[in-house]
């Protein structure tokens, strides 16, 4: 379904759509302890230094005992040697420098009342340290820069670690993440699918990981350019669906609007139709504005002028033909949003609240669970016609 055939059919739906915080009380807060997998650097799944993996792990319990989400962190990604030699130093490059405890709030929170179809199940929480969406795989290390890009074996090794502590018994399970994370569930989906017990539901739900080939407002392909860099310092060729590298350039096989139709697991697609994150980076460079005249547009679009605003918009119509190929059904879902936002799930204001943003009076976290459950087949598109700014 196009997108103006879909407005029209969901402009007639009055939807209150209004995004505000949720501030949890100090006393619910849900800390959670980092294991840390020493055993997996034998198979050389380590972090960018040469540390090892790490994880939070809330257990399930009652009902969700058998059920498992496995939540991918965010933190962008390195394309060259310089920019991974510095998150080597920091936690997006070595688990020496990660916090040991973990606030789960959001899809990962325990509470009933905040996360009702979730709450019970095992909650995991992967660090990211590799730099490539958990795609790398290079088996020389860089000596001089002692540098490892391994995020595809951090990925299969935390996998088969849960896999002994209870998932090879998972009935339900889903994978998930945000960000650079988003985009690491749509590429390690069908994998993930794989290490799972055949008879187990597993679908994908990727948050604000839709990163879309566009052109900067110079009409050149930057963000092109820093993917293929990433694809081909951290060797993720090989580990990219191949139905999808066999067709195109790898490298292309990292945006979600390629590789997307080649993932046969189930997929729901969470974003913002005018993902700040894009807007600063894809859209607008820093390079290419050097003056930083577009720095309170990008922070306030109430800032923004009327021909900055008009080129937010196109970017949005672009985003949207996206979604033109992708036809109504229960494996694939999606909640696209006009916010002006970039993550979303893990803020419990956002995912699931009284104030949540909400598309055909859901908010994001009973979409997901109905397409879960397959109660309904979501595919909402925000019909308010423009970019505006949500408090989250
Ligand atoms: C988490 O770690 C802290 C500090 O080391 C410790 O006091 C606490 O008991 C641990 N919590 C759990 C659930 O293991
Ligand atoms: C959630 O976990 C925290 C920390 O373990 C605990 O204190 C709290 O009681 C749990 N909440 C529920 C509703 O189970
Ligand atoms: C690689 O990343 C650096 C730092 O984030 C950035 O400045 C540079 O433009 C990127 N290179 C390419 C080719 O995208
Ligand atoms: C986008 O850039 C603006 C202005 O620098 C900044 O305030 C905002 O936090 C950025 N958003 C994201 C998601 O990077
Ligand atoms: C940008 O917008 C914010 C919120 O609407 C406002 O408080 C601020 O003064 C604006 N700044 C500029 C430079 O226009």
């Amino acid at each position: 379904m196009s997108f103006k055939k879909m407005t029209l059919t969901f402009l007639s739906a009055l939807l209150a759509v209004s995004c505000a915080t949720h501030v949890l009380g100090v006393g619910d807060a849900l800390i959670v302890n980092m294991t840390i997998l020493q055993s997996a650097t034998a198979q050389g799944a380590v972090c960018l230094d040469g540390s090892p993996p790490a994880y939070h792990l809330d257990r399930g319990h009652g009902s969700g005992i058998h059920n498992w989400i496995i939540f991918l962190d965010q933190g962008g990604w390195c394309n060259n040697t310089a920019d991974c030699l510095y998150r080597s130093t920091m936690h997006l490059g070595s688990s020496k420098h990660m916090n040991q405890q973990s606030y789960f709030t959001g899809i990962l929170y325990n509470r009933s009342e905040d996360n009702p179809e979730f709450y019970n199940w095992n909650r995991v929480k992967v660090k990211y340290c590799d730099g490539s969406s958990f795609t790398g795989d290079v088996e020389q290390v860089d000596t001089e820069n002692k540098l490892y890009f391994r995020g595809a074996r951090i990925f299969k090794a935390i996998m088969e670690d849960l896999w002994s502590k209870g998932m090879k018994n998972a009935e339900n399970a889903i994978l998930t993440g945000s960000s650079a994370g988003g985009l690491a569930t749509i590429l390690n989906c069908d994998k993930f699918k794989s290490l799972l017990p055949n008879v187990a539901r597993v679908k994908c739900v990727a948050d604000a990981g839709f990163f879309l080939d566009g052109k900067t407002i110079a009409g050149t392909s930057y963000i092109e350019e820093t993917y293929r860099s990433i694809v081909n310092l951290h060797g993720s060729a090989k580990n990219l669906p191949s139905a999808c590298t066999s067709v195109m350039e790898p490298s292309l096989c990292f945006f979600p609007q390629n590789v997307v139709p080649y993932v046969q697991t189930p997929l729901f697609i969470i974003n913002s139709i005018y993902d700040s994150w894009q807007i600063n980076n894809t859209l607008v460079p820093r390079y290419l504005d050097p003056e930083l005249v577009w720095d309170h547009c990008k922070a306030h679009l109430s800032n923004c002028t009327l021909s900055q605003h008009l080129i937010i918009q196109d970017f949005g119509v672009e985003f949207l033909k996206a979604f033109d190929g992708l036809t109504p059904s229960f494996t694939r879902g999606y909640f696209l949003t006009s916010c002006h936002t970039h993550l979303g799930i893990l803020q419990t204001g956002f995912w699931f609240s009284p104030t949540s943003p909400r598309l055909l009076h859901k908010t994001i976290g009973e979409a997901v669970a109905d397409w879960y459950f397959e109660r309904a087949r979501f595919q909402y598109i925000d019909p308010y016609p423009c970019a505006r700014d949500c408090k989250v």
